[in-house]
């Protein structure tokens, strides 16, 4: 269905694939080159002090990398690497298992760090500063609790929520780097050095066709690289071209913006409100897609393409978006307003 073509592209429990393409070494990562650089200097120090990494704070949209990061950091390290997530971690006992099971110097990668309840939480605290946990023993009226030490090591966690953090949980990370969108150039590499891994040529405008209509983001640049690899195959051809390139973007709905039809329908929805102005919540119940999909999957894209704003009331065109508008049929704008 084209409607969700990249709520299902950029949804990473939906990425089995995801791990054959990601870089194996921290030279093979491309771009975001001061978080790169920033990540390379801790590392080192850590290495010569002879101490873990600090804690790691990666955030950022989804399918601009921070798992993989967060497995180069551990090979860069030389170190086990132990994942799990927020919502795998219901309440403190689960991770006290986890946390007394480490090495020195282990990473834990907390993905989805954001959705960790607040009692894990607040039992991290311990845990990321002094190397102690508190273990229940006995239960019921004798019930209590002894500290134990646990070997020093580096949590990494993931967000693209870093906002929902409170500050006394990220002020224990001791670095912090936010991934941004991918410039096009950036993503053109990305894109070659995938085509290399699958065996199939890409040319030049071709690859630039795709990138600029990636969202800024790998895993889109990927996944529509791999429907276009479909389509090449069909037609038995394993080259994509720029007709091909651009025959198969528009077969997935997608327009030289990068704009698919729930960008097209919302841009619509906010061309046809009264004040010109609406809620997350509306746009949502309006397009068929929950509020959190708009604000990461959707809203970022455009916002960075200047069609729309944010502003206390809510979201509206701008100038540009509403030219835009005007100007395309598929906004579902009514006709006397086009
Ligand atoms: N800098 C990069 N260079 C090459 N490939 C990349 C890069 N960043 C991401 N990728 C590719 O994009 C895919 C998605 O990246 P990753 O899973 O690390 O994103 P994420 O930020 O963890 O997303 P999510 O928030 O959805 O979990 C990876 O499999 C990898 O192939
Ligand atoms: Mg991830």
């Amino acid at each position: 269905m084209i409607a969700s073509t990249f709520a299902q592209l950029n949804r990473a429990d939906a990425a089995p694939e995801d791990g054959e393409l990601r870089p194996q070494t921290l030279d093979e990562f491309i771009g975001q080159e001061r978080t790169i650089d920033n990540l390379r200097i801790a590392v080192q120090a850590a290495r010569m002090r002879g101490e873990p990494l600090d804690h790691v704070l990666l955030s950022g949209l989804p399918g601009l990398g921070k798992t993989t990061l967060c497995m180069l950091l551990a090979r860069e390290c030389s170190r086990r690497l132990h994942t799990t997530s927020g919502p795998a971690l219901a309440r403190p006992a689960d991770l006290a298992g986890l946390l007394t099971g480490l090495e020195q110097g282990d990473l834990l990668f907390i993905d989805e760090v954001h959705r960790l309840p607040i009692a894990v939480e607040e039992y991290l605290y311990s845990a990321m500063e002094d190397f102690v946990v508190d273990v229940p023993i006995d239960q019921g009226l004798g019930a209590r609790t002894v500290r134990l030490p646990i070997q020093p090591f580096t949590l990494v966690g993931a967000t693209t929520r870093e906002g929902h953090l409170t500050a006394a949980f990220r002020g224990r990370f001791g670095i912090h780097e936010k991934l941004e969108a991918y410039p096009v150039d950036h993503l053109v590499r990305i894109l070659q050095r995938t085509a290399r891994i699958l065996g199939l040529s890409l040319g030049a405008t071709a690859a630039a066709c795709v990138a600029t209509r990636a969202r800024g983001t790998p895993r889109i640049a990927n996944r529509l690289l791999r429907r276009l690899r479909d389509l090449a195959q069909v037609r038995g051809a394993p080259l994509v071209d720029q007709p091909l390139a651009e025959e198969g973007l528009a077969r997935l709905g997608i327009d030289d913006l990068g704009l698919e039809e729930t960008d097209r329908r919302i841009l619509g929805l906010l061309h046809r409100s009264d004040h010109g102005t609406l809620g997350l919540k509306t746009i949502g119940a309006g397009v068929g897609e929950a509020e959190e999909t708009i604000e990461e999957v959707y809203e970022p894209h455009l916002l960075r393409l200047e069609l729309i704003r944010k502003t206390p009331r809510g979201r509206e065109l701008t100038p540009r978006g509403r030219d835009w508008c005007r100007t395309h049929p598929l906004s579902g704008a009514s006709p006397h307003e086009a």
